[in-house]
């Protein structure tokens, strides 16, 4: 970055260094005076008030020359490009970084057209726990919190989704979750757009959570818990 003041600063922000300058009451005897930017009438903390308004002003013009920078605004036209359009099509057979989703299975949930068996990422508690806020969000409305189907949108008349927990949707492929949520099935909409890749598969998992958490058993919980339950339950 260029430092404020130097050699090439253009005229605009440096002008509205001085022009802040102005209002902030500098020269500082005057701004002491009057109490306003900078502390108490005398030496030594006045000056350091000073020195430091100076430097945030400073910083504050070096922001404002990024600012000032030549760019487009989003769909801004162009006089540079003959059809008047400042947002350019890609480049045909160009692929953007970041987006060359050549991993067909996490971003279709699908291998050679089959849907795979389990999420392609790592499944983990923090996945569990951001598969559960994500669903809480995006899903509950509909599916509620269990995913019973019962959710308040269905309680005021929307079309009332399958439960989750039905025979069917248990030995259902996670590909499957995450395919419905890419693109939508049948009444229900699209999510691909509120919820990105990642979170799909963690919602995904979640609900392999959800079905697992309405049919589990004694032999389901680690042994250390285990017992702590058998000790509570006994009378
Ligand atoms: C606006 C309500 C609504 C929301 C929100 C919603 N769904 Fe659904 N969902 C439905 C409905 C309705 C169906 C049944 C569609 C049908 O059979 O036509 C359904 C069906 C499903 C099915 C079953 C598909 C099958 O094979 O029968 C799954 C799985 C599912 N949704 C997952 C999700 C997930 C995950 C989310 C959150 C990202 C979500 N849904 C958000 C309404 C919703």
């Amino acid at each position: 970055m260029r430092r404020p003041g130097g050699a090439g600063h253009p005229g605009g922000s440096r002008s509205s260094v001085h022009a802040r300058l102005d209002r902030c009451g500098v020269p500082p005897q005057a701004a002491g005076a009057r109490g306003t930017c900078g502390g108490r009438r005398g030496g030594a903390p006045r000056r350091l008030a000073a020195a430091l308004t100076a430097v945030l002003l400073l910083a504050g013009a070096c922001r404002q020359q990024m600012d000032d920078q030549p760019r487009y605004e989003p769909l801004e036209a162009s006089r540079f490009f003959p059809d008047g359009q400042s947002s350019r099509p890609r480049v045909e057979g160009t692929v953007a970084r970041g987006e060359l989703h050549a991993d067909a299975a996490l971003y279709t949930g699908k291998t050679g057209g089959r849907l795979v068996e389990k999420p392609p990422v790592p499944i983990t508690a923090d996945l569990l726990a951001r598969g559960r806020e994500r669903y809480d969000i995006y899903c509950s409305p509909c599916h509620d919190r269990v995913g019973t189907g019962k959710g308040v949108i269905v309680r005021r008349g929307y079309r009332q989704p399958p439960s989750l927990h039905i025979e069917r949707l248990r030995q259902v492929p996670a590909g499957h979750f995450f395919d419905v949520m890419t693109n939508g099935f049948g009444a229900m909409p699209a999510y691909a757009h509120q919820v990105r890749v990642h979170d799909r598969w963690a919602i995904a998992a979640y609900i392999r959570a959800l079905q697992r958490s309405q049919r589990a058993t004694l032999a389901d919980v680690p042994p250390a818990e285990r017992q702590a339950l058998e000790t509570e339950g006994a009378p």
